[in-house]
């Protein structure tokens, strides 16, 4: 018999045998070094938590495991011998699977195509027996309980459904070590109790599993161990039943570095709200969502990934994908629903969290990018823009934000992301909102751009804006923010104001859905 048939023919490992082992894996990328010297195991049989803050080095950790990045130092045992892989495929081949957090299937095959792709069954030759593998895909679909037909494409589905295509597909690979990336998110609670009882089944099978995810509530149910991350380190590490909530949250926000918060304004919850936004809803995103907004106030809006986030921004601003109902009203006349260009005239901009698919226009000039929305206003008699002008009005933005660029003819794509960002604050400013909305403003922009972005949000603020923030970096709440929403599933939860505003308080209402869940 072949080691590898012994293998297979003998029973599953002992529970909590050592699957994998990693020393001191470190990685960097360029300046930001993702992993400092992390060890990690994964026993069979258990579920380990890896929890930590957006950026602490989760994914890159799980990367490394599945083979997709080859760390700069360290080593990975698996059951006692050393490997190196250099691919994902040199991992899978040892069955170590990966629901990356990304979603990462062929969304122009079908749903059959996606389950058994590099697992077709063949006539040998390589032709694929369609039959077979429809069917096989089908029963895969009842069995997991995921309402899905086989022929579909992948890229008709939504969002939920692809993850829970994405789940079953990992677990027919029939895993011996199965890491699951930020896994429920984008999942409807009924399919993440579908996704933990599987995690729960496969662990009894001998699997050894881990869970990455913001959810506490889900880690303290389905964990046997814990691994937490801060900024590429393992800060703690032990059995789940050994720890309590407030402990771990404790340990991924770490010891705070004394933040100033921008000194209140006084006067900011005037009589008469800038904004009000009544009953927002959106089937599955957001339920009933409601508050106000104040002339000159910084409200943050936070949540943890899948929360509603982007969903209430954009609805805010009606541009919202899905069919949205409820109201918003600037001083107090309602704006025309599903209308971003009826919101723009009511006096509201939305910066999105998607600079580069939705922001900026690499190949046009940053006159062209500052001055799209309001090009009406450099329009002269005889039809000609007024070109002067538009070149007087971008130099004057690019000197007051800071842009760092060579000229206003430069163009954006020549600039760095932060100066890409500080163009697109100048193009919505230069349209004189009343209310501005942004979706994670320093999203992937260096740490010295962020706080001169953030700079530049007081700033708007102290101009008598009202500002939206959404975002989810628990450092710009505290800075900038008059008050917090936290949302949880789609609804607000709570609100936090001036001194409440904590990492701590945050992180535990967004991971737990509730604000003073648990006494610390
Ligand atoms: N491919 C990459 N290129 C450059 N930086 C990266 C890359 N992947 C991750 N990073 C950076 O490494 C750090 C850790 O990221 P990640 O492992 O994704 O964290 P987490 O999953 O805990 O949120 C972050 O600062 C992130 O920006
Ligand atoms: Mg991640």
């Amino acid at each position: 018999m072949t080691e590898r048939g012994r293998l297979e023919a003998s029973a599953a490992p002992a529970a909590g045998s050592l699957l994998l082992r990693c020393r001191g894996l470190a990685q960097s990328f360029a300046a930001v070094r993702a992993l400092r010297g992390v060890d990690f195991s994964i026993a069979a049989g258990k579920v380990r938590g890896l929890v930590g803050e957006n950026g602490a080095g989760k994914s890159t950790l799980a990367k490394i495991i599945a083979g997709v990045h080859t760390p700069d130092t360290g080593t990975i045992d698996i059951e006692g011998r050393p490997v190196r892989f250099t691919g994902a495929e040199q991992a899978l081949a040892q069955r170590i699977v990966t629901v990356h957090q990304d979603i990462n299937l062929v969304q122009t095959m079908s749903v059959a195509e996606n389950l058994l792709l590099n697992n077709e069954p063949t006539y040998g030759f390589g032709i694929i027996r369609r039959k077979t593998m429809r069917a096989a895909a089908q029963r895969l679909l009842e069995k997991y309980e995921i309402g899905v037909d086989p022929d579909d494409d992948v890229g008709s589905l939504p969002n939920d459904l692809k993850k829970m295509v994405q789940i079953v597909k990992a677990v027919s690979l029939e895993p011996k070590i199965l890491i699951l990336d930020e896994p429920t998110s984008s999942l409807t609670d009924a399919q993440v109790r579908v996704a933990l009882r599987l995690i729960r089944q496969l662990a009894s099978q001998g699997v050894g599993l881990v869970l990455i995810s913001h959810y506490l509530a889900e880690i303290f149910e389905v964990c046997d161990d814990l691994t937490v991350m801060r900024d590429g380190e393992v800060v703690a590490d032990g059995p789940v039943n050994a720890t309590t909530l407030p402990q771990v949250v404790a340990a991924m926000v770490g010891r705070d570095v004394e933040t100033s918060r921008r000194a209140a304004q006084p006067g900011r919850a005037s009589a008469v709200p800038l904004m009000t936004v009544e009953n927002l809803t959106a089937p599955g995103l957001l339920q009933d969502v409601s508050f106000t907004l104040a002339r000159g106030e910084v409200l943050g809006v936070t949540g943890l990934a899948g929360s509603g986030l982007s969903e209430l921004s954009r609805a805010v601003f009606g541009a919202s994908g899905r069919q949205a109902s409820g109201r918003v009203l600037i001083d107090g006349k309602p704006v025309p629903p599903a209308d971003p260009a009826a919101s723009l005239e009511a006096g509201i901009a939305l910066l999105t969290n998607d600079r580069l698919r939705e922001g900026i226009l690499p190949d046009f000039t940053l006159i062209e990018n500052i001055c799209l929305p309001i090009l009406s206003r450099f329009g002269r008699i005889g039809g000609a823009l007024d070109f002067t002008a538009m070149e007087r009005t971008a130099e004057r933005n690019i000197e007051r934000l800071r842009v760092h660029a060579p000229s206003a003819f430069a163009l954006a794509r020549q600039l760095s992301g932060g100066n890409q960002q500080k163009v697109l604050f100048a193009k919505w400013l230069e349209t004189k909102p009343k209310a501005f909305v942004m979706d994670e403003p320093t999203i992937g922009v260096d740490v010295g751009a962020k706080e001169e972005i953030r700079k530049i949000i007081d700033e708007i603020a102290r101009a008598g804006v009202g500002i939206l923030l959404v975002t989810t970096e628990l450092d710009e709440l505290v800075l900038l923010c008059d008050r917090v929403l936290v949302m949880f599933r789609g609804a607000i939860i709570g609100e936090l104001w001036g001194g409440e505003i904590d990492r701590e308080t945050i992180l535990r209402a967004s991971a737990c859905g509730e604000i003073r869940a648990v006494a610390a």
